[in-house]
């Protein structure tokens, strides 16, 4: 069992805090959330996805204005986001930039509607040093149910 975890998450509609939430009951670990400034994202999910393609395309990731913890402090890393156009959620990515010398392991956690795609190849792609490891995905209606499905899914990490 790992013994210096840190849940972070970045939800945008307020799914994948329920799943982190979760996670933080069954694993224990300490959880950091990730936040970006006021007005970076629309209130319409096309228009978010329409800012997340732009912030994509120019490389310009979403500040975060969340306080983060000496992540060398911790030796496995559980991150949390939405599927955005089967891809990691452009706050999550901002973060993943943080941990281009974490050597530990990162397990992807998510929530999506149904389709997540190819989104924890295009996870794993973006800290290729990292030790990423198989991650967990629930839709809105599996919410429910996380108390019980996700200490299956963190035994593997004993
Ligand atoms: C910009 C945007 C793009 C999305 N793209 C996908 C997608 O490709 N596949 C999918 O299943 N759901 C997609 N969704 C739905 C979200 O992944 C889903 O509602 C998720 O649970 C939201 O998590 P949150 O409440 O933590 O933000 C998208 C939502 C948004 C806002």
């Amino acid at each position: 069992m790992p013994t210096k975890v840190l849940i972070v998450d970045y939800s945008w509609s307020g799914s994948t805090a329920k799943m982190a939430t979760a996670l933080q009951r069954v694993t224990g670990a300490t959880r950091v959330t990730l936040t970006v400034p006021a007005g970076t994202f629309p209130n319409d999910m096309y228009a978010t996805s329409d800012v997340a393609n732009q912030q994509l395309a120019s490389g310009d990731l979403p500040k975060l204005t969340n306080a983060l913890p000496d992540l060398t402090l911790f030796d496995t890393i559980l991150v949390g986001g939405p599927v955005w156009s089967a891809k990691v959620a452009t706050p999550v990515r901002s973060f993943l930039r943080q941990l281009t010398n974490f050597t530990g392991t990162v397990a992807p956690f998510y929530t999506d509607a149904g389709t997540p795609g190819g989104y924890e190849a295009d996870f794993a792609g973006l800290i290729p040093q990292a030790n990423v490891v198989a991650g967990i995905g629930m839709t809105a209606g599996d919410l429910a149910t996380a108390d019980q499905q996700l200490p299956a899914w963190w035994a593997n990490f004993k």
